[in-house]
């Protein structure tokens, strides 16, 4: 997250938009709009609620069923109880931080057997969406034809705080105000947060996170990715912090469960928190990402990942160290490789430049609007003056920051008192192996050297070329032999008797690249961005004004939307069909205990029920469901998010794309986009009959 503050400017970027209409799945709405937007195409597709029951201020609703789950996931209330369901890997930063050697959750589960056995979680918290409100013109109030965009940002930050907080006057609630269509719209969500939720129950992480990396983003898939949790609130209601006369929280909603099942192309939709897409980003963005930006960043983390897993592979203490930083690694390298095959088959370029010429003929029946006509100049510009500067700002996030050591220096810097430090520092020290990272930082140092511009270089690269020869293994073991950094004792000591980082050597490389950073890369960056920002704004605006009637929705930046399509399988490749629906036999024909990695383990338990057959109400002739994908457009804040039939009951969380489908994030295709769900029978399955926690069963709302 820090490395994105840090790096800020990178993060905005964008815009542009299909030629032909919407593809029928395509979208993430906004709920408050659906009414007048979807309601109809919903409604042939299979959905049988009114709109009110999706979206209400005034009565129960849907959306009084899902919350932001710790900021970064999302969750549903599946009872009358509290009781949060969200995916496996999203609560597993909690699981991992309540187990131990002898209690050891991450691998064996954990389940609690009452509700005293709930384990707390400082930190985490459960967002509702109390309202969505569209307050544009408020909050652009006093912005005029000539105000520049520094000056529109300042207005519209102090529009925010008065128009957010006259929203909350005298409430408990909080909000969020956020602009759709780079700046075009702004909408305020009213939102209430509980502080006290429990862990309540995950299953063996042989089931968690059965595939693990191998799987991941892939179809055909069984991994069993739920777990469960609780909101807890005050005697009234209300939010509070952890206490033990706490009560479990009674949501305005919770979401029936269906055991019926899922047929072909029954109706679906995905309620969540999606984090970030770029729908409508020009064909210049579109060839940056795919020519430059994606395969570094994947060449980068390709050699980061073979380093982790050569000593991974010798070593049970490393592999154990480093299993998590290796997932977290590989889940966006794996994405990137996908994205760009997807973009390379949609011809996505070509589709975007055909738009922009569509644009530019339109815009020639609008001879006074001079911002409609030097709109997409100026952005491609903006991409040109930046190439070089990007790269590097690549490299920094990639090469520079995946090098441990550079992080951790960061953080000690960013940390203000002793004891936040050496908190720091004891998490650092548990997971770090430095014969791992002193062979990443000579990679990583070295492919900067090599594929940045010289005038981009930090001045030490210079003394690597006059002291080392251009050896960047000689210099990474200087460093590693005279940092105190990278000794749990001596950063203690260090920071114990109030020593100076700017003395420590590997500080010294981070200092360096931050200085070069603020001086050649920032400014530069941060005026082109903002000529972006505004360009995009104003060739969107174009688009909507220029294809009345094709409907849009505004990209993805962690607000609650809708996604609706149906259950499908999909042609990943020429000559091969997948299905749409995975079986426990699957996961029988998986298994392979010789993996290193146990991505194939199956436990005991599991594997007991499959022989005997004993699947109870949650088995479908004979076969016990695991996973189903369905074309809902989705992307990374959906995690744990509901999939829910057309008669507003449970079917499934969603945990995953398929990687024929991660472009989606820039260009969806409906023939091969799909999100991936655990059937909701195999979560009751394992709850029920794998973990015995069968009184959990009891405060749900069954269908059958
Ligand atoms: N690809 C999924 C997502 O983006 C799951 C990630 C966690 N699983 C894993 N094997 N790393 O979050
Ligand atoms: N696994 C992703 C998440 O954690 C969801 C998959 C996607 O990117 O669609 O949100």
């Amino acid at each position: 997250m820090k490395k994105i503050t840090a790096f800020i400017f990178l993060c905005l970027i964008s815009v542009s938009i299909f030629a032909k209409p919407t593809p029928p799945d395509e979208g993430m709405w906004l709920l408050q709009l659906l009414k007048d937007m979807n309601y109809a195409d919903m409604k042939a597709k299979g959905l049988k609620l009114k709109p009110e029951q999706i979206y209400s201020i005034n009565q129960s609703s849907l959306k009084d069923a899902i919350v932001s789950f710790g900021g970064f996931c999302t969750g549903e209330m599946i009872s009358n109880e509290g009781l949060i369901l969200t995916n496996h890997h999203c609560g597993l930063g909690q699981v991992q931080f309540h187990s131990s050697t002898e209690k050891d959750y991450v691998t064996n589960g954990f389940w609690a057997m009452n509700r005293s056995e709930e384990l707390p979680n400082k930190g985490l918290f459960a967002t509702f969406i109390i309202r969505v409100e569209d307050v544009t013109k408020q909050i652009l109030e006093g912005v005029t034809a000539t105000t520049t965009e520094d000056q529109r940002k300042k207005l519209v930050a102090q529009n925010i705080k008065k128009v957010g907080n006259k929203a909350i006057e005298n409430t408990h609630y909080k909000f969020e105000i956020k602009p759709m269509f780079y700046g075009d719209e702004y909408y305020m969500f009213v939102t209430e947060t509980f502080n006290d939720i429990r862990l309540v129950g995950a299953p063996h992480g042989a089931i968690g996170k059965f595939g693990g990396d191998t799987d991941n983003w892939m179809w055909p898939r069984h991994t069993g990715d739920f777990s469960l949790f609780r909101i807890y609130a005050d005697k009234n209601g209300k939010p509070a912090e952890y206490s033990k006369d706490n009560v479990p929280f009674k949501p305005r909603h919770h979401l029936p469960i269906s055991l019926k099942g899922v047929k072909k192309e029954d109706f679906t939709m995905v309620m969540g928190f999606p984090g970030r897409t770029q729908q409508y980003i020009t064909s210049f963005a579109v060839k940056r990402i795919m020519d430059f930006s994606n395969p570094n960043k994947i060449k980068i983390r390709d050699n980061r990942l073979k380093i982790y897993d050569k000593y991974m592979r010798t070593s049970n203490k490393v592999r154990i160290q480093y299993v998590a930083k290796q997932a977290s690694v590989a889940n966006a390298w794996k994405k990137w490789i996908g994205e760009v095959r997807g973009l390379k088959r949609l011809k996505a370029v070509n589709k975007k430049e055909k738009l922009e010429n569509d644009f530019e003929q339109w815009t020639k029946s609008k001879p006074d609007n001079l911002q409609y006509q030097t709109a997409l100049n100026n952005i491609k510009q903006a991409y040109q003056d930046t190439e070089k500067l990007f790269l590097a700002t690549d490299y920094l996030n990639e090469a520079v920051f995946g090098i441990e050591v550079i992080d951790f220096a960061y953080d000690l810097s960013e940390a203000e008192t002793t004891e936040a430090k050496k908190n720091i520092a004891t998490a650092f020290f548990k997971d770090y192996y430095a014969p791992i990272d002193e062979e990443v930082m000579a990679y990583c140092l070295e492919t900067y050297y090599k594929d940045i511009p010289a005038n981009l270089h930090p001045d030490f690269f210079a003394k690597i070329q006059a002291e080392y020869k251009g050896d960047f293994k000689k210099f990474a073991a200087y460093i590693f032999q005279n940092s105190a950094l990278v000794s749990e004792e001596k950063t203690k000591k260090l920071i114990e008797s109030g020593g100076d980082l700017k003395n420590d050597v590997a500080y010294n490389l981070l200092e360096e690249f931050m200085a070069k950073m603020a001086k050649d890369i920032r400014p530069t960056m941060q005026k082109s961005t903002s000529e972006i920002e505004l360009n995009q704004r104003t060739y969107v605006k174009g688009l909507r004004e220029m294809q009345k009637n094709k409907k849009f929705y505004p990209d993805a930046n962690s607000t609650l939307r809708i996604a609706y399509g149906k259950v499908n399988d999909y042609q990943p490749y020429d000559g091969a069909q997948y299905q749409f629906q995975t079986y426990l036999d699957g996961i029988i024909e998986k298994e392979n205990t010789k993996d290193i990695y146990e991505d194939y383990a199956i436990p005991d338990k599991l594997k007991a029920l499959y022989l005997s057959k004993d699947y109870g109400q949650y088995g479908e002739k004979g076969r016990l469901p695991v996973c189903f994908t369905a074309s809902n457009h989705t992307t990374g804040g959906n995690s744990g998010s509901p999939v829910i039939n057309g008669e507003g009951e449970l079917i499934g969380t969603n945990f995953d794309r398929n990687w024929e489908g991660t472009m989606s994030d820039i260009m969806y295709d409906p023939d091969r986009c799909r999100n991936i769900a655990v059937d909701v029978r195999y979560t009751l399955f394992v709850i029920d009959k794998v973990a015995g926690a069968g009184h959990l069963i009891k405060e749900m709302t069954i269908k059958k």
